[in-house]
């Protein structure tokens, strides 16, 4: 009899159903899209009822291809860090507040100063951003008292997908990290976090590991969705600890690059060791692991801005072929790649993009190349940091956009200086959380074993020696970017309004 497992990855844009069988095969796939709503500026929100209404479309699509019978367990992903409020009767409050609203700036420094930087980074294994949950939620006590009074439950995105198929309130490690109030190094909820943002525990959900059932489908949910009474929901992931799964990153030094719009530095940890100044995000993983993330905010949208604003009418295979035509160093220009502000490693809303050494030589395709590199330089701030921490790759996983340009894909190479590589699927997050829900229900002794198997390798590129030591003599230069224009960055802030 055959045995399929499903992810469903609820993303800002989409909710996704992926059905795979033992072998790591996509057996079918659904998606249905979601409103976004940005009420004011800097916010974020969507309606839980959309991920419920996508998600419960996109499984009901994909269970006329399967039959029910033959599903053997769930995996829930999706967005990370969104707050969702429910009433005592389990009704969302509010919209949910997302990962890329900004609103909470001001809670997340007042938290900061009272538990102690340092200390704080020891407990959550980052800095606290106003991307993650609770200092939204201290937001929505100081602004929206009403809503607040109503609050009995909190859950992340998937987990709002999750209680709507079983009843179950539940969170796994990985997402949960996100909230800002996990003691990240011992997978539990940290009292010391509460404390100090003073919210009542019993607000928060049950805690799993990322492969264990926490939940099962009961008869609501499977009317909703066509899934079985009692199908198996193991904890899962945030989308980007499900796709360091999807893409097989499940050892210590291994590591993937995600080049699309924003840039991801992905790695894998056997021990709990954060960055001492919060630099990178240090979060729960899969049993007994954890996990390292870089994010670059813009960077293959750069690339989106540059030819949106200057060349509209190209094709990107026009702006490959205007890339390759220049020299590495692109004739003396740099790129600083902060379109959006940044995360890693300059926590600096107020970074912003640069050109810097124009000359009169310089034209478009200087600018493409530019813009190219300095994305990739960008990916190779993430690598030393996480070299600092002890993780040491000899190839790493490449995806996203960047990684079809075969120029931009060779620059990364040379830029990193290390054999990337592509693997069998580009599902990333829905993949991992369906090999979860394989482990969950034991196909599988560990995700080691379930990636031996579903996760292969497909295409390796090799540094050029010749590029590696043009891009070496020039990374030191990209370095002292950031901090000889930071002080720039914050005078010009003033005049963006
Ligand atoms: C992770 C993060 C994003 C969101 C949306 O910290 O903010 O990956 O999960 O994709």
């Amino acid at each position: 009899m055959p045995k399929y497992f499903i992810g469903v990855d609820v993303s800002t844009t989409a909710s996704k159903a992926l059905v795979i069988d033992e072998q790591g095969n996509v057996i079918a796939t659904q998606s249905n899209p979601h409103e976004l709503s940005t009420p004011r500026p800097l916010w974020s929100e969507q309606d839980p009822e959309e991920w419920w209404r996508a998600a419960s479309a996109s499984l009901r699509a994909v269970l006329q291809k399967v039959s029910p019978d033959d599903v053997a367990a769930v995996g829930l992903t999706g967005q990370m860090h969104g707050l969702t409020t429910l009433d005592k009767d389990g009704k969302p409050i509010r919209p949910a507040i997302l990962w890329n609203d900004q609103r909470s700036g001001a809670q997340c420094e007042a938290i900061t100063r009272k538990v102690g930087a340092k200390k704080l980074y020891q407990i959550i294994g980052s800095l606290l951003l106003p991307g993650f949950t609770a200092p939204k939620l201290l937001w929505l006590r100081e602004n929206e008292p009403e809503s607040y009074k109503q609050i009995a439950h909190i859950l992340l995105p998937k987990d709002y997908v999750r209680y709507r198929l079983s009843g179950a309130y539940a969170v796994d490690v990985a997402d949960g990290s996100g909230l800002g109030l996990l003691d990240i190094g011992k997978r539990q909820w940290s009292d010391e976090m509460l404390a100090a943002f003073d919210f009542p525990r019993e607000w928060f959900p049950t805690l799993v590991e990322t492969t264990e059932i926490s939940a099962r489908v009961n008869e609501e949910g499977a009317r909703a969705t066509g899934l079985k009474v009692g199908t198996p929901i193991v904890g899962g992931a945030g989308d980007q600890p499900a796709a360091g799964v999807g893409n097989g990153i499940v050892s210590p030094n291994q590591v993937s690059l995600t080049v699309g719009t924003s840039g991801v530095a992905f790695a894998f940890s056997e021990r709990y060791n954060p960055e001492p100044d919060g630099r990178l995000h240090h979060f729960c993983h899969t049993p007994g692991a954890w996990m390292y993330m870089g994010v670059m905010l813009s960077a293959a949208g750069g690339l989106r801005w540059l030819h949106d604003e200057l060349m509209p009418k190209a094709s990107y295979d026009e702006l490959n072929q205007m890339a390759a035509s220049v020299p590495r160093g692109s004739l003396g220009l740099l790129f600083a790649p902060y379109l959006t502000g940044e995360r890693n490693p300059h926590p600096d809303p107020l970074a912003r993009g640069a050109f810097v050494g124009l000359t009169l030589r310089h034209g478009l395709p200087q600018m493409v190349r530019s813009v190219m590199e300095g994305v990739a330089f960008g990916m190779r701030d993430q690598l030393e940091l996480l070299r600092v921490q002890g993780v040491n790759p000899t190839s790493a996983v490449i995806s996203g956009g960047a990684a079809n340009s075969p120029v931009w894909r060779q620059l990364i190479t040379d830029i990193m200086g290390i054999p990337l590589y592509t693997v069998n699927t580009q599902e990333g997050s829905a993949f991992g959380a369906a090999i979860m829900g394989a482990v969950g229900v034991g196909a599988y002794k560990d995700v080691k074993e379930a990636c031996a198997v579903m996760v292969r390798k497909v295409d390796e590129f090799a540094p050029d020696p010749e590029g590696v030591a043009d891009y070496q003599r020039l990374y030191p230069a990209f370095r002292d970017l950031y901090p000889a224009l930071k002080a720039t960055y914050a005078a010009l802030a003033q005049f963006e309004m």
